[in-house]
């Protein structure tokens, strides 16, 4: 069969790792048996810079006849970062109700953490990320601007179905992995949404006696993400702290160039959003050196989403074959390869 997909490169380096993931993704379609339509938007700061939109009027109701989008990234300098956010990937998250953000981590064979000794075993979890709502939010506003008394208000919107159903996500993830949930907090600090959020957790990890939950403050948790990696695995967090904690959760495995994410709509009644972790950065774009791993291995999680269970398999071990080699690397994996080599690499390992 056929699978149409929707590819936003984006700006930056979005633009040099989503090329490679299709060209991998191309050889895992065609040693399974299956194809992959891929049609191309220009949904990017540079259209904003020539039309005032990052995407056009029917943006969302184009993309929304496609199997899936994989999508670059977005942000560049002289556009500032709320436009672009708002502009494309905060209204398809929300448009297509893709309310889990799904971000799993592990330390890949060839690779070495910052974390000196850990095992790969002790570096393997998963954040998961709610991703429709929370504080990320539009509420709120600057007031007395240019007055001694100048404030900004922002508010988060934390709705009961939202959080039941993230919260629920993670504990059904958890009884595939490890049968634990650990849930991010700050209900001390922040006192309405917080204790709100902590009551919702304990009312469905009682649906789940099985797994073992746990609640913990995003600071302490913070903390423990780095000197005892090895007691988390399944991690539930809003927003804010699962987009913070996802990009730590890639900085103690492999960093940003090898970590995934899945922005998915569970019932598929929308198609759901693959990315990497990462943003677009500027500071290495165009020069042709940016780590596509992450890329691919989103979109082997699209792959896997789609039902191709054993092409998505077979690029996650294309990928752990070259980097065990080792020969052809990035320079944040401390090699001197291209973008293109290693893409080319991991399409010929598949
Ligand atoms: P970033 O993730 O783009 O970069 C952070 C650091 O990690 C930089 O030093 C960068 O060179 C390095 N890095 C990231 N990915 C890499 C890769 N594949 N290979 C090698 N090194 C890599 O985050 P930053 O700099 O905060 O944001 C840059 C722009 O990206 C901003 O405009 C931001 O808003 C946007 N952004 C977009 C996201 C998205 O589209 N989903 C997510 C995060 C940021
Ligand atoms: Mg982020």
């Amino acid at each position: 069969r056929t699978y149409e997909i929707a590819t936003i490169p984006g700006d930056g380096i979005g633009v040099d790792v989503t090329v490679e993931a299709c060209k991998v993704l191309d050889a895992a379609a065609s040693r399974h048996g299956f194809a992959l339509r891929w049609t191309e938007f220009d949904y990017s700061c540079e259209r904003y810079s020539e039309t005032g939109a990052m995407m056009p009027g029917d943006g969302v109701a184009t993309l929304s006849a496609f199997d899936a989008i994989l999508l670059g990234a977005v942000g560049f300098p002289g556009v500032p970062d709320h436009v672009s956010l708002w502009g494309l990937l905060i209204p398809l998250r929300r448009a297509f109700s893709q309310y889990v953000n799904l971000r799993p981590v592990r330390l890949l064979p060839g690779t070495t953490s910052v974390l000196a000794g850990r095992e790969a075993d002790e570096l393997e979890m998963v954040i998961v990320r709610e991703n429709s709502e929370g504080e990320y939010s539009t509420l709120g506003g600057r007031h007395n601007e240019g007055q001694p008394g100048e404030f900004a208000l922002q508010e988060s919107v934390f709705t009961r179905v939202g959080v039941e159903r993230i919260i629920r996500y993670a504990f059904e993830l958890a009884r595939t992995r490890s049968r634990r949930v650990c849930s991010a907090t700050k209900s001390n600090g922040i006192i309405h949404t917080m204790p709100f959020w902590d009551e919702i957790f304990e009312s469905v990890s009682a649906d789940y006696p099985d797994v073992a939950a746990e609640q913990c403050h995003i600071d302490a948790l913070a903390a423990r993400m780095v000197q005892q990696p090895d007691r988390l695995d399944v991690v539930v967090a809003s927003n804010l702290f699962g987009d913070i904690l996802s990009d730590l959760a890639a900085a103690v495995t492999g960093g940003l160039g090898m970590a995934p994410s899945g922005n998915i709509n569970p019932e598929r009644t929308r198609p759901s959003m693959f990315e990497a972790v990462h943003g677009s950065a500027p500071d290495i774009a165009g020069q042709g050196i940016a780590n596509p791993v992450a890329q691919i291995l989103a979109s082997a999680m699209m792959l896997e989403h789609l039902g191709e269970t054993e092409a998505a398999r077979s690029v996650d071990a294309a990928v752990e074959k070259v980097l065990t080699e080792g020969r052809v690397a990035t320079p944040d994996l401390g090699g001197r390869a291209t973008t293109e080599q290693l893409g080319s690499a991991v399409a010929d390992a598949v």
